[in-house]
């Protein structure tokens, strides 16, 4: 922690150049507000000491971050086989809010739960039994895995992305015709969950603490309590390797090595197995959506570490 400690500025400000290299989101008309220029990023360890450099205090909303979240919650809710009955295991190589192997293979299943149309399909799968009634119990969820009370969302953002959802819409209307959307499911009614889970607004800190909760396999170090069943933290670890940053996984798992989540708002949820929990922020993204200053620091800071798993 302490070379941690002395070194992270520095990395900071040297990845700060990458993040000139990219641009912030603009088809969430609220997300253009955000800084291009802002990198920040928060590191926990097991005992809850905690490094920050950067604007750490920049708050963000979660984004595809939220899909690994509501991942666990719709495991914990239906069990690996009712998850599994609406989603795939495989990486699709496309960008995340692609269509194009929706009809190619086996129809309608998204590939995994990580791209938009899995996670559309999952957001179906959270027990409640009204969408307010499941978005109340993702915030709280959200904000027990932060390790304090529940989060809330930005309002903004949230009408921002459901005022210009075409592709998100359609990806779900396309999921009900082939019955990934059962019967009974209001498609509306899933875009609103969808939409609200994304738009759930951390810190850094925040963030930090959600990925620590992934490396110690769902049992909080902190206070010892179990939050979350080991395997369904294992299986959302391998897909975070395998498709938690789209379609630059690959170059990410060969470079840092180690499981990580990007949104669109520029955060990254990141964690270092048994050690260390990560949350970083930068807005300007390259063109697979992922932050280039995040992504760099990271990289950064797994080599300077030797963090890769592999
Ligand atoms: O559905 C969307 O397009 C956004 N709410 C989330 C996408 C996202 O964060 C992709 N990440 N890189």
């Amino acid at each position: 922690m302490e070379q941690l400690r002395q070194e992270l500025p520095g990395w900071v400000e040297a990845s700060r150049l990458k993040a000139k290299e990219g641009r912030v989101a603009a088809y969430i008309p609220e997300l253009a507000k955000a800084p291009a220029e802002a990198l920040g990023v928060t590191v926990i360890g097991p005992d809850g000491e905690m490094v920050s450099a950067g604007e750490t205090s920049l708050p963000f909303t979660m984004q595809s971050i939220s899909k690994v979240f509501t991942l666990l919650l719709a495991f914990m809710d239906n069990g690996e086989e009712g998850v599994f009955a609406k989603v795939g295991m495989e990486p699709t190589g496309d960008d995340f809010n692609s269509m194009l192997k929706l009809e190619l293979v086996e129809p309608g299943k998204p590939f995994n739960p990580l791209i938009n149309a899995g996670a559309i399909a999952v957001a179906s799968l959270i027990h409640g039994s009204t969408s307010s009634e499941k978005t109340e119990r993702i915030l709280r969820f959200f904000g027990e895995a932060a390790g304090g009370e529940r989060l809330g969302y930005n309002e903004a953002v949230y009408r921002s992305e459901s005022a210009t959802a075409h592709r998100n819409r359609s990806l779900a209307y396309f999921l009900k015709d082939n019955e990934v959307l059962g019967e009974e499911i209001d498609v509306e009614d899933v875009l609103d969950v969808y939409f609200k889970q994304c738009a759930v607004e951390v810190t850094c800190g925040q963030l930090a603490r959600m990925a620590l909760l992934l490396a110690f396999d769902g049992t909080d170090p902190l206070t010892g309590k179990e939050l979350i069943p080991r395997r369904y933290v294992q299986i959302a670890k391998t897909f975070m390797i395998t498709c938690g940053m789209y379609n630059a996984s690959g170059e990410f798992a060969i470079r840092a090595g180690i499981p990580a989540k990007s949104g669109v708002s520029g955060g990254i949820l990141a964690l270092v197995p048994g050690r260390f929990g990560i949350g970083v922020v930068g807005p300007a993204l390259g063109s697979k959506g992922n932050s280039t200053g995040g992504v760099h620091l990271l990289e950064t800071m797994s080599s300077a570490f030797d963090w890769s798993i592999f």
